[in-house]
């Protein structure tokens, strides 16, 4: 994978915050724009892959593979119903990998080693998403030391920045160690329910402490959105029209002037 692929890790270790719903609908936003995107699912619960329409018996090369290093980026891709967007798919055998490389000195840099040193897939993606899993494990650090920004969906409800401070802190350690040119990405607010006064303030909270760190755009709470996946779809492709996939186009042209903004720095 050469310099000009851009890697974002989706990442925060609280759960069902719309970690694998943004790396879903924002890979196939920047596909739909001309982007060649490939999303890694480091998830062993492989929602990713899922709601890509990826069956399990499917799943023969996987990202435990490339992982591993027994399989390059280019052999472990599958190709999506979105063109231009593949996906690396996760199976169970990433709940063994905090055990198997546990003991090796390069443990937090396998990911990092595998997609650098990859040729097979130079020039073939302009960006890779990884889609973490809720923790802050081998996985998600792996994610972070291979990536050059980091991406956090955090939902709007009352306990909203309750463990973003660890996890900015995680983002400073491996910075400060293994990765030192790793930026957040931003934070995107998910799940937003504009009827709920509570919501409005953890908007207005997340915003006065984190700045302009966080994304214009807010996610909708919007029930196409959580009933993509059953079909095997992005809501994007699943429906077009409705706000969260509107919300999810306009967040990818964010991104997409930030990554701009990060590569000038
Ligand atoms: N904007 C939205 N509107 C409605 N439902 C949503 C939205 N975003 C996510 N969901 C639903 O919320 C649930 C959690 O979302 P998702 O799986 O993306 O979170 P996650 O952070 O990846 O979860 P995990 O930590 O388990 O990996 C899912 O059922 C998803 O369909
Ligand atoms: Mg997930």
């Amino acid at each position: 994978m050469n310099s000009r692929t851009r890697i974002i890790t989706v990442a925060n270790q609280k759960g069902g915050v719309g970690k694998t719903t943004t790396a879903i609908n924002l890979a196939t936003a920047l596909a739909a724009i001309g982007e060649r995107v490939s999303i890694m699912d480091l998830d062993p619960q492989g929602n990713a892959s899922t709601g890509l329409g990826v069956e399990r018996q499917e799943r023969l090369v996987s990202s435990y593979d490339v992982l591993t290093g027994r399989a390059n980026v280019a052999q472990a891709s599958m190709q999506t119903a979105v063109p231009g967007l593949s996906i690396v798919p996760s199976t169970l055998d990433l709940l063994g990998i905090e055990m198997e490389i546990s003991g090796a000195p390069d443990r937090v840099l396998k990911l990092r080693k595998a997609l650098r040193d990859d040729e097979s897939s130079n020039g073939l993606y302009s960006y890779v998403l990884i889609d973490c899993p809720p923790s802050l494990n081998l996985l998600t650090l792996n994610a972070m030391a291979a990536a050059d920004s980091v991406l956090v969906p955090l939902q709007c409800e009352f306990f909203a920045l309750e463990g973003l401070s660890q996890l900015l802190e995680t983002v400073e350690q491996i910075r400060g160690s293994i990765n030192p040119s790793l930026e957040i990405q931003g934070i995107v607010l998910t799940m937003f329910d504009r009827r709920n006064n509570l919501a409005n303030q953890v908007v207005a909270d997340v915003r006065s402490y984190m700045g302009d760190t966080v994304y214009e755009t807010i996610i909708p709470r919007n029930v196409r959105v959580s009933e993509a996946p059953s079909y095997g779809k992005p809501a994007i492709l699943y429906d077009l029209k409705c706000s969260g996939s509107q919300a999810y186009l306009q967040l990818a042209s964010e991104v997409i002037r930030r990554e701009r903004r990060l590569r000038a720095a």
